[in-house]
């Protein structure tokens, strides 16, 4: 394991947070008083301002566009699998889990261990039984080599698997994206899709202030581990997932989920790649 994506995790205490304060199912099961004590840390220290701005969203509306364009996404999939890599403490597992999809969520070994743990002390029994053996965690670093081996056994027999990874690639540098973004459309059976979060250069002035705001509630996060480079533009995203072996890749409207986040000028963007 990679002891520097270990910095990483208190992202997902905030994150799984931000699930809570939005009201999302199953949610409450995973606010932690780290995320909560992370996401007001980051309200007093300067998200206030950005809360004011008309034109940038905050980052619980920039999180809310992003956790729910990837459910609407999800949903238009219409999964018989799902595999989220970087879970974190997301509730979407659970959710999707006890609506009776097969769900597998993928993380370090020290966040899969929080997550049981936490599943174990505070989900309510019934709950427990609806998801039992259609929510598994698998303990698995994304770029180790014999990462390529676990996700070709976990896909296998699906025809219409989805592979999620909400808020993870923006931590890897661009070689191990590629890389991982290559593992997966290997795996994958032909229709089989991927559904990522991306970040552009590109798109002006206020997309730059909100893409920076961004990177610094980062920063802050991971005491200093902080997000990697973006890519410069769309382009230069299509030609990624083409180069990974994907047939297509297209934005997620997420406009449709998030209606009443449209005035605003998110920095990232949800990608759906297809093989
Ligand atoms: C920002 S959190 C996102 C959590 C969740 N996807 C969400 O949106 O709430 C990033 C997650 O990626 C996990 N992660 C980082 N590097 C990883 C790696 N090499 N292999 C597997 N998981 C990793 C972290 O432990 C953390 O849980």
């Amino acid at each position: 394991m990679s002891a520097r994506d270990v910095r990483i995790g208190p992202t997902a205490h905030y994150t799984a947070y931000a699930w809570h304060r939005l009201g999302l199912p199953h949610a409450e099961l995973f606010a932690t008083s780290t995320g909560a004590g992370l996401f007001w840390t980051l309200r007093a220290l300067g998200e206030w301002l950005v809360v004011l701005h008309p034109r940038l969203p905050s980052m619980l509306q920039y999180l809310e566009a992003r956790h729910r364009g990837i459910e609407a996404a999800l949903e238009d999939a219409r999964p018989d699998r799902v595999i989220e890599l970087g879970a974190g403490l997301s509730r979407r597992g659970l959710t999707w889990a006890a609506r009776g999809v097969p769900y597998v969520e993928v993380d370090l070994p020290h966040m899969v261990a929080a997550k049981q743990e936490r599943i174990a002390a505070m989900a309510p029994s019934a709950l427990r039984t609806a998801v039992a053996g259609r929510l598994t965690h698998a303990a698995q670093d994304v770029l180790a080599p014999d990462f390529a081996g676990w996700l070709r056994q976990a896909v296998a027999g699906a025809e219409r698997p989805v592979v999620i990874a909400e808020g993870v690639l923006g931590y890897f540098e661009p070689d191990e994206r590629a890389r991982l973004a290559g593992v997966i459309a290997a795996e994958l059976p032909p229709g089989g899709r991927f559904l990522c979060d991306l970040r552009a250069a590109d798109g002006g002035a206020a997309m730059r202030v909100a893409v920076r705001f961004l990177k610094a509630g980062i920063f802050l996060a991971t005491s200093g581990r902080g997000a990697r480079a973006d890519f410069t533009d769309e382009a230069e995203i299509r030609s990624f997932f083409a180069e990974a072996g994907f047939r297509t890749a297209a934005p997620v409207p997420v406009e449709r989920a998030t209606p009443h986040l449209a005035r605003l000028r998110q920095g990232v963007r949800i990608w759906e790649a297809v093989r």
